[in-house]
């Protein structure tokens, strides 16, 4: 079964084609970050019309390079939310139309459950049950998941999403969107010196908190000599000791987590696993624990429409398909798909 999978929740347009048996045929990513750069941040309308311009040259591309046409594909998944609504309405428009024009099912698929699935694209995936620890721009979440569609909330972040508070921080010590990977990049030239304080780790619990560490750091880089020579190399300290507590505190939650379980395999996904720190203070961590641990690659961390393609296809093969509305939440805990 071929499946073709979209993404348009923010500000990456993605589009995949997944084979139910031969696996990921292709996947073309278009990256709206030069044009919100501009402005800070995502500019949601901005973002809308730009997947409208790029969405249908993309799934023509996509069908080429992998030389179907529209004939071969069995069915299309799209992301349907959680997002910004006008972004996932392209999406789902799209993918409902054509849809019912090829005279195939349409699968609307929660984005999150898409980063969750995404380290099953590589070749070493973990076998269920696991505990998932997914980190993005808008969610932190802990989820035991005992199969497909079978997520058990363990815990969530209870303000800023670890994405949301790398971001926020990189913005105020000036470094601009998207905030995540320039924040890290600039923690490699910095000192982990600074006490920032681990949220939420000294009582029991799996929830997060992290704009305790944005308020900590916005303190602290207000505290510190503003005109002083030592100003980039501040903010260099700053990011480090941010990032390392942010790291510490993912780890520490994940431990819980596995112990709490009694699971041995902890996937890590969402934008902010592409985060080196991250990936070796969890790695780790499993390694102490005797637990396996599995990251989709890096391209995959972030957004991209092959997740899509293959949560997508997971569903479509049990039969499970929308009926001919247009699925599209802005808000969709993923607790609901149980
Ligand atoms: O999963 P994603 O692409 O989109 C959402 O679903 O939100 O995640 C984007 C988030 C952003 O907050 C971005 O700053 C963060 O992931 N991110 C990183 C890194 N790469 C992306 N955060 C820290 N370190 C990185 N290397
Ligand atoms: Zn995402």
């Amino acid at each position: 079964m071929y499946v073709l999978g979209i993404e348009t929740s923010c500000d990456e347009t993605g589009v995949a084609i997944y084979h139910s048996k031969l696996g990921l045929i292709n996947h073309i990513l278009y990256s709206q970050v030069e044009m919100h750069s501009e402005y800070g941040g995502v500019v949601p309308e901005l973002a809308s019309r730009d997947h409208i311009r790029k969405l249908v040259p993309l799934i023509k591309q996509t069908l080429a390079e992998s030389q179907l046409i529209s004939t071969d594909i069995n069915g299309i998944a799209y992301t349907a939310g959680p997002g910004l609504i006008g972004a996932l309405l392209v999406g789902a428009a799209t993918a409902r139309s054509l849809a019912w024009t090829w005279q195939v099912p349409a699968i609307a698929v929660h984005h999150m459950e898409g980063h969750l699935l995404a380290p099953m694209l590589e070749e070493n995936s973990p076998a269920f049950p696991f505990v998932a620890l997914l980190i993005s721009g808008g969610h932190t979440l802990l989820v035991k998941v005992e199969g497909i569609g079978k997520y058990l909330l363990l815990g969530e972040s209870l303000d800023d999403a670890a994405g949301e508070a790398f971001d926020k921080t990189a913005k105020m010590l000036g470094l601009g969107y998207p905030g995540g990977p320039k924040l890290s990049a600039l923690a490699e030239h910095g000192k982990a010196q600074l006490k920032f304080p681990r949220p939420m780790t000294d009582r029991p619990g799996l929830d997060f908190s992290f704009s305790g560490l944005k308020t900590f750091a916005l303190n602290t880089f207000n505290a510190s000599e503003p005109y002083s020579d030592n100003v980039e190399q501040n903010k260099a300290d700053i990011a480090a000791g941010f990032q390392q507590a942010v790291a510490e505190t993912l780890s520490i939650k994940c431990k819980r987590a596995l112990q709490q379980t009694g699971l041995n395999r902890l996937v890590v996904a969402g934008g902010v696993s592409a985060n080196k720190q991250i990936r070796e203070f969890l790695t780790e961590m499993t390694d102490k624990e005797h637990a396996q641990i599995y990251f989709p690659r890096l391209e995959f961390c972030t957004d991209n429409g092959a997740m899509i393609a293959y949560a997508g296809c997971q569903r479509l093969m049990t039969g499970q398909h929308q009926g001919l509305e247009i699925f599209a939440r802005p808000r969709w805990p993923i607790s609901e798909l149980y």
